[in-house]
């Protein structure tokens, strides 16, 4: 499974690069206004800190516009993914990016049938969104689940990111439902090593280990 970080902070998206242990990155429009800094300037220093698929937003709502974004946005370095919203409008646009093989991450994701229009019109990534489904009392994992046996009936090649999320079950659920890629929010990474286990056995081992009075070095 990839990890991609949900954020458009540098120095969060720095900490978790350095770690090695993510694979690439997501931002959307909440994310860019809540860094407070211009817009190019950043997906600039994102895309340097990152070798991997960053993705940046396009936020006109006619096709002609997003395509028109979109070739801007793509110009911007060759590791951006354009992301467009699951709209008529946004598989149109998609449509034509993806013909001109521009990567295209369709986002804002609930339902399956958005999935397979969005894997028809050659998207590269497609974003379910399932905290917010969660947060409809609708089961966000169920709808991983759906997506990856419609995209295995068809061999669709789209990718799976799941998105939204906001607990590590909803990493690991996404995981055994078959998602290819969790973009998870920073303050939810950092969380991910800690079990209340492992600390308890590390405080064992490390106590016997003293009382041995031996050394490894
Ligand atoms: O990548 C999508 C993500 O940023 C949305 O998350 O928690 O606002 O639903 P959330």
């Amino acid at each position: 499974m990839e990890f991609f970080l949900d954020s458009a902070e540098p120095n969060e998206i720095s900490k978790f690069q350095k770690l090695g242990i993510i694979d690439g990155v997501t931002t959307n429009p909440s994310l860019i206004y809540k860094s407070k800094k211009p817009f190019r300037e950043l997906v600039v220093e994102i895309c340097s800190i990152i070798k991997g698929p960053v993705s940046v937003e396009a936020v006109s709502s006619s096709n002609e516009k997003m395509i028109e974004e979109g070739l801007e946005i793509a110009g911007i370095a060759n590791n951006v993914v354009v992301k467009l919203p699951m709209t008529w409008e946004g598989i149109k646009a998609c449509k034509i990016l993806s013909g001109k093989k521009i990567p295209v991450n369709i986002t804002l994701c609930f339902s399956s049938s958005q999935a397979i229009l969005a894997a028809k019109a050659g998207a590269s990534y497609i974003s379910p969104f399932i905290g917010r489904l969660d947060d409809s009392n609708i089961d966000g994992i169920k709808l991983i689940r759906e997506i990856k046996n419609i995209y295995r009936n068809y061999n669709f090649t789209t990718k799976i990111l799941a998105a939204s999320i906001r607990t590590k079950n909803h990493v690991t659920q996404s995981a055994v439902a078959g998602a290819d890629i969790a973009t998870i929010p920073p303050n939810l990474l950092d969380t991910l090593p800690h079990h209340h286990l492992t600390d308890k056995g590390l405080e064992t081992f490390t106590s016997d280990w003293e009382k041995s009075g031996q050394k490894i070095l």
